[in-house]
């Protein structure tokens, strides 16, 4: 740390990944620019607790469990031991990574909502809402499907149409159903509470002026000012998977009420484990003693940046000293894509390529705005040997050898050339600066301009020709002694970025830890350690095998984020699934008890299937291949946990089996004699 700079103390987070399925490429955007942020500040040798979790309440994660056939808490436990397995893996730095489901997050919740409950910031009262019947729950936006009002496209949400990019109220949709039944939803009554946000209003006016919000997000502020501050509805109705809100039984905070509190309940966790006072962090009277940075995407702005600066503030916290907002991944220039094998999950990546590599490419293309990020997987590979393998590692590998084997591995009491080493740290300022404001892009490009310099150098000198020389062994010692150390500033400079690398650099070098404050010295006269290959090349192949490995993973479901430009996709399935994915499907031999024609449908016949007991209504695309009185009394094979599909016609619930190209060659599977109706395949 420069001796001019106090020891800051510094509390850094990353939005809460939800936890009902895995981390892809996505999440480490967001991710790795936290942690290569946090890294830097330790280097330089403030005080930084970097703290995580998952986010785990709501109802995606209630019906993913039940999908899955087990109960929530063991879902959510799962789900946390595989996104902290991978998290750390990536070198995720994270001092502390649990859950909101936590006693510390239901009682900081609890307490959070009473003071603003009593101070008056809460409003009940009665709405209407969406109520699927049969599944017997409220249903969220995203939840009800139908026709755009406006275009007429049909199967889009609650909240907007992908189509004309309209939005709307779910009463407005036409032909509504519910995503979980098929059965169109009723409107129903419930109480509900909310936050009485416009009560902040002077508060965020001046939030939104601060220097805690990027231009393009006080912008987006001006615009939700302008057209008026909403009160923001906290509860849901039970059933509900979160925690029950003080004295309303039945009544559940809405996931997105404790998930930011969970940063402050991780944060709690970090601190009694490791002594630190959380109180300074966070009571309204230590603003400006400490700092809180929140890392998110750009589709969580309205959560971090309007409701949750203003609930700290209502219940007596601090706000945070700023939101550092990112954009979206796409990879190869598109929104990720199953079918094209680029929504690469983490533990895929993994799988096949060191995170180092993702590590530095995702350094070397971000910036501080609030701009998309491209990972072009043949960019990807020539910019990391053309910049880690091909210059950094370069210089050492370059000169090791010599210092190895013609100098007994001691560097030379002095080194050749004081304008590179001059070069080296006096880049210190600017490299630093770049770093603060987040500014990783123009970092590297620095720090890339530096190795370039270190290699022109050894290039001139030309040490494999000199060594041939007598006169010149010390001059050879010099020049590769003035290399080893240009390497160890750049692994003091990339450390942030390359822990795992820079750690085994270290080891090579024969030095402790390195710190910032390194820079301000040489290695001379000093004993390091045989070299060994720090990195190799990214070859096609195993890029190619993540690809494909990628195209047949399981997509994680959608995040609980009701923003619609949500980057999650879910592209249709076309490759090879593995035994899970086989092992979901619920295959039934069914009785088919009646089949008929339906009005006005070119290609379907109304199936009516009998599963022993249950009876269920199916469209099968199988009109030109039968007459429906051939189908009736036969026993067929039918998909029977398909969710079920609204069409033109009803709700289809299920599919039957048939093998064929189509039209008038299609065949209906049928099980031998002997199977009864009910029976599952197995
Ligand atoms: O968008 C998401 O996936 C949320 N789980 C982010 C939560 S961040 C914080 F508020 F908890
Ligand atoms: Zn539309």
């Amino acid at each position: 740390m420069p001796a001019s700079q106090a020891k800051r103390k510094i509390l850094v987070t990353n939005a809460l990944p939800y936890a009902n399925g895995a981390l892809h490429l996505g999440h480490m955007v967001g991710f790795m620019a936290a942690d290569i942020w946090v890294r830097f500040h330790k280097l330089q040798g403030h005080d930084v607790s970097f703290v995580c979790g998952d986010d785990q309440h709501g109802t995606p994660i209630m019906l993913e469990a039940e999908k899955q056939g087990i109960t929530a808490q063991q879902l959510i436990d799962r789900v946390e031991q595989n996104h902290a397995h991978d998290l750390q893996r990536f070198g995720i730095a994270l001092d502390n990574f649990s859950g909101t489901h936590s006693e510390h997050n239901q009682q900081l919740s609890s307490e959070i909502y009473k003071r603003i409950r009593d101070t008056g910031h809460i409003d009940v009262r009665v709405i209407k809402q969406a109520f699927d019947e049969e599944k017997g729950l409220f249903l969220p936006d995203r939840y009800v499907k139908g026709t755009c009002p406006k275009c007429r496209s049909v199967d889009q949400y609650g909240d907007n149409c992908e189509v004309c990019g309209t939005t709307y109220d779910t009463t407005e949709l036409i032909d509504p159903y519910s995503v979980l039944s098929g059965k169109p939803p009723v409107e129903r009554e419930s109480e509900h509470y909310f936050f009485k946000v416009s009560d902040f209003t002077e508060l965020l006016l001046s939030w939104k002026d601060s220097p805690a919000l990027q231009p393009e997000i006080a912008n987006k502020l001006s615009e939700w000012f302008d057209a008026g501050l909403h009160d923001w509805d906290i509860s849901r109705d039970k059933p509900y998977w979160g925690f029950e809100i003080p004295d309303a039984p039945g009544k559940y905070f809405y996931v997105w009420l404790d998930a930011p509190i969970g940063y402050m309940a991780s944060h709690k966790l970090h601190c009694e484990t490791h002594g630190l006072n959380w109180d300074e962090y966070w009571l309204a009277e230590h603003q400006n003693d400490t700092e809180v940075y929140h890392f998110i995407g750009k589709d969580i702005v309205r959560f971090h940046t309007l409701f949750w600066p203003a609930l700290l503030h209502a219940a007596g916290y601090r706000v945070p000293s700023a939101v550092f907002v990112h954009g979206f991944l796409t990879v190869d220039g598109a929104k990720m894509s199953k079918s094209r094998g680029t929504f690469i999950l983490a533990d895929t990546y993994l799988d096949h390529l060191n995170p180092e590599y993702l590590r530095y490419y995702f350094a070397a293309k971000l910036s501080a705005g609030v701009v998309d990020m491209d990972l072009n997987l043949e960019d990807f590979s020539a910019r990391v040997n053309s910049d880690l393998v091909g210059k950094m590692v370069n210089i050492a590998s370059r000169c090791a050898g010599f210092i190895g084997k013609k100098f007994a591995g001691r560097l030379a009491t002095q080194s050749a050339d004081s304008a590179l080493d001059g070069a080296f740290k006096n880049a210190a300022d600017s490299i630093a600066d770049k770093y603060q404001q987040r500014q990783f892009a123009r970092a590297m490009r620095e720090i890339m301009a530096l190795a370039d310099r270190a290699n022109q150098f050894i290039d001139e000198n030309k040490p494999w020709e000199l060594i041939k020389d007598e006169t010149q062994q010390q001059r050879v010692h010099e020049v590769c002694t003035s290399g080893i150390n240009a390497f160890r500033y750049l692994c003091i400079y990339l450390q942030p970025v390359l822990p795992a690398l820079v750690a085994e650099a270290e080891q090579f070098l024969n030095v402790k830890p390195l710190k910032w404050s390194d820079l301000q010295s040489e290695l001379l006269d000093h004993q390091i350690n045989k070299f060994k290959p720090l990195m190799t090349r990214i070859e096609s192949e195993p890029v190619e095998k993540m690809i494909e490995d990628s195209k047949a993973s399981m997509t994680p479901p959608q995040s609980n984020n009701p923003d619609p430009d949500s980057p999650l996709g879910q592209d249709p399935i076309s490759a090879e699934i593995n035994f899970d994915d086989f092992a979901k499907l619920d295959l039934r031999v069914a009785l088919i008890s009646k089949a008929e024609r339906v009005e006005g449908a070119d290609k379907l016949l109304r199936l009516t299937l009998d599963l022993g007991g249950e009876v269920r209504n199916v469209f099968a695309g199988i009109k030109s291949a039968y007459e429906p009185q051939q189908l009736e009394g036969r026993m067929t094979v039918m998909v029977a946990n398909l969710a079920p599909r609204k069409m033109r016609f009803g709700v289809s619930e299920g599919m039957v089996l048939a093998a064929g190209p189509g039209g008038d060659e299609l065949f209906v599977l049928s099980p031998d004699e002997g199977a009864k109706a009910g029976m599952r395949v197995k």
